[in-house]
């Protein structure tokens, strides 16, 4: 058993991250987290109290992002573990039927959240030359399909900045890009539809993804990686 992490997961309130802050919870580590809907939070503090500290707080919110990064790292200090979880992905569709709102939207979450989560987080991690940041990739942050262009996008983006990243840390900590398979989630659905019953539950995936993100280490540092694949029941 490792010691236990302060683990912070953004996107911890539906899909992945939830089921993530359920298994971090369970094997002893403490999980910091957020999301957007307020309703959402109030259902996490319920069913994991101290020392779990959970925010409605929108990545996409550079000063919002500011304000809970201040509170967390007074209280629990910089993270061990930093999971850029949340993500959006577009409604099917071809790219020049996409309309500026959505397609901003998509970048300033998936692309622009996970620089601001890093310029507010990171300061600390790198001060203490220990913690491992891990960013959402994709299958489409690898390769292509038609009407998710937007998302792509961001994905092939975080690639990227992930590896560049990388290249600025200390030595004794990480950043890698993270694929993390195919599971059935909220975002799942949007694209696949049905289809999207056929793939692991997200508790399912926790169950074999928590124990990955556990083992990594300053020796990961910039390697592109994805989750293995859980077996389905
Ligand atoms: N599921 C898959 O098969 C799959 C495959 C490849 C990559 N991924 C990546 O894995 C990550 C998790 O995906 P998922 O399938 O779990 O998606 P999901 O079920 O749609 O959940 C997304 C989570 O992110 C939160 N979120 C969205 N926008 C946010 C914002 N601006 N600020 C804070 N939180 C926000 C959502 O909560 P609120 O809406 O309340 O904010 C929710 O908790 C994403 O980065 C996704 O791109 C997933």
């Amino acid at each position: 058993m490792p010691r236990s992490k302060v683990v912070l997961i953004t996107g911890a309130t539906r899909g992945l991250g939830r089921a993530m802050v359920d298994e971090f919870a369970r094997l002893g580590h403490k999980v910091l987290g957020c999301g957007r809907s307020g309703k959402d939070i109030d259902r996490l503090r319920l069913a994991h109290g101290t020392p779990h500290d959970f925010y409605a707080v929108d990545v996409a919110n550079d000063e919002a992002v500011k304000s809970w990064a201040s509170v967390m790292l007074t209280s629990h200090g910089p993270p061990d573990l930093l999971l850029n979880n949340a993500g959006v992905i577009n409604a099917n569709a071809r790219l020049w039927e996409i309309g500026p709102r959505e397609f901003d939207e998509v970048i300033d979450v998936n692309l622009k959240g996970v620089a601001n989560v890093i310029r507010r987080f990171a300061p600390e991690m790198v001060k203490r030359k220990t913690g491992v940041i891990v960013n959402f990739s994709s299958g489409w942050g690898r390769s292509v399909d038609a009407e998710v262009a937007p998302y792509c996008a961001t994905k092939w983006a975080i690639e990227g900045l992930t590896q560049s990243l990388a290249e600025e840390l200390p030595s004794g900590m990480a950043a890698i890009p993270l694929n993390p398979g195919i599971i059935d989630t909220d975002m799942l659905r949007s694209s696949f539809g049905d289809s999207a019953k056929s793939y692991p539950s997200a508790i399912q995936w926790a169950k074999v993804a928590v124990p990955f993100l556990l083992k990594l280490g300053p020796g990961d540092n910039g390697q592109p990686l994805t989750v293995p694949k859980p077996e389905m029941h």
